[in-house]
């Protein structure tokens, strides 16, 4: 868990300001869940996962409750549709911070942050390929170029089903090859051996059966509809095969935005897919489903490695420099501030110099400077900081009116 200081904290403002303009512009409305919540709920998201076997900050409350801090949005979500039972399709995004009990490194922390969108109560092709472009351009509008669309399907419910039996059968007659880790995968999950990235797994993955061959009528229409979308688009995507993802609720449309920057053990800027049975779990009725995350720690990294997407700028208008005790800046920060301009000043009467360099670091674009000179005459001297352009004197009364046009306000 980390601390995030300015100005870093205001990229990380300005990126969820991002992504709300483009979801909202898509008819998306924003959604809090609570941080923590009944403990069952995150079961629902896969009791053979490693994020509700090992990863989940569970306790008993003081009411004796069984409690856990959400290990992500997806369930929260399905459990407020439960909940509230809005009109479908209902379109939602959240942000905020999420807890997995993992082992830290670059990408990956206990407390991390995710922006998301979810589509509740339908299961049209085009609402896949809404979302999944919705993603795209998101990653687009902040300047990643190295990104890769992965896209996959792992069939219906009883396709997937079927495929992972099948997986089963064919990693067991390989059982003595592979390694100890997937052994213990296959126990739990023979999906999850799929995302062995252990070479001594690699031979027996690349040869393992495919989902495609298991995809029935509907499945295989379902995504040929969500390709084509994507590709009407313009979208690029590489389909992969063995992109089953972390999450047990997936079926048919899964997919992934990988960093081309990163290392491949944490390159998932974000991912998501359909989950049309969560709902229903949850005690809803059957309800057909999709949405993603996109870690927020990962893409800023993904910036920086790109070198877009940086700070905004946090500098302030106009900076006021006082030598006769504090009070005059105190009164002209405040004018300056109720007319709309970002002003800031210097505190504990220090020297001209110092106060100077403040106004200096500031960023500021003018210095107004109130000496004994100036306090005496009523006046106050106008000193532009960055560029061109003379010093002026003006009568105190027409400072605020002088800063706001020399600012461009
Ligand atoms: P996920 O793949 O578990 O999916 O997480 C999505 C993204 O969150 C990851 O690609 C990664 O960028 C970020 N993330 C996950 N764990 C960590 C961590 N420990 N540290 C830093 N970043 C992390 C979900 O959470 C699904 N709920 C996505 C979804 C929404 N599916 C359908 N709707």
């Amino acid at each position: 868990m980390r601390d995030i200081l300015p100005p870093e904290s205001d990229r990380w403002r300005a990126f969820v300001s991002v992504f709300a303009e483009t979801v909202e512009a898509a008819g998306y409305g924003n959604l809090a869940t609570p941080l923590m919540e009944d403990a069952g709920v995150f079961s629902r998201v896969g009791e053979a996962t490693d994020i509700v076997q090992k990863e989940m900050y569970r306790f008993t409350d003081n009411g004796g409750r069984d409690v856990a801090l959400r290990p992500e949005f997806t369930a929260s979500i399905c459990r407020a549709f439960v909940e509230h039972r809005p009109s479908t399709p209902w379109k939602v995004w959240t942000s905020g911070s999420n807890f997995r009990y993992e082992r830290p490194q670059r990408g990956r922390y206990r407390q991390f942050d995710q922006v998301d969108i979810e589509v509740v109560g339908s299961d049209d092709p085009l609402v896949d390929v809404e979302v999944i472009a919705l993603g795209w351009r998101f990653l687009e509008r902040l300047g990643l170029r190295q990104v890769t669309l992965l896209l996959n399907s792992l069939g219906d419910t009883a396709e997937r089903a079927t495929y992972v039996d099948a997986l089963r059968t064919y990693f067991e007659a390989n059982l003595d090859a592979l390694s100890a880790q997937s052994r213990e995968t296959l126990a739990r999950n023979p999906l999850r051996v799929l995302d062995s990235k252990r070479e001594q797994d690699a031979p027996f993955t690349a040869a393992a059966p495919t989902i495609a061959e298991f995809y029935g009528a509907d499945s295989g229409a379902h995504f040929e509809t969500v390709r084509a979308g994507l590709d009407r688009l313009g979208i690029p995507y590489t389909i992969a095969p063995g992109l089953v993802r972390g999450l047990d609720y997936y079926v048919r449309t899964t997919f992934e935005f990988a960093g081309g920057t990163l290392d491949s053990a944490q390159n998932a800027l974000g991912g998501g897919g359909r989950y049309d049975g969560l709902v229903e779990a949850l005690g809803g009725p059957p309800t057909a489903a999709i949405g993603f995350a996109l870690g927020v720690d990962r893409t800023l990294i993904a910036c920086d490695d790109e070198s877009v997407f940086a700070a905004p700028d946090s500098a302030v208008d106009v900076f006021v420099v006082d030598t006769t005790g504090g009070l005059e800046a105190l009164v002209i920060t405040e004018e300056l501030r109720r007319a709309g301009l970002r002003a800031d000043r210097a505190f504990d009467n220090r020297s001209m110099k110092s106060q100077m360099k403040a106004a200096d670091r500031s960023g500021a674009l003018y210095a107004v400077i109130i000496g004994e000179t100036e306090r005496d005459a009523g006046t106050a001297t106008l000193r532009p900081l960055r560029g061109e352009g003379e010093q002026v004197v003006v009568p105190r009364a027409e400072v605020v009116a002088t800063v706001t046009a020399a600012t461009g306000g």
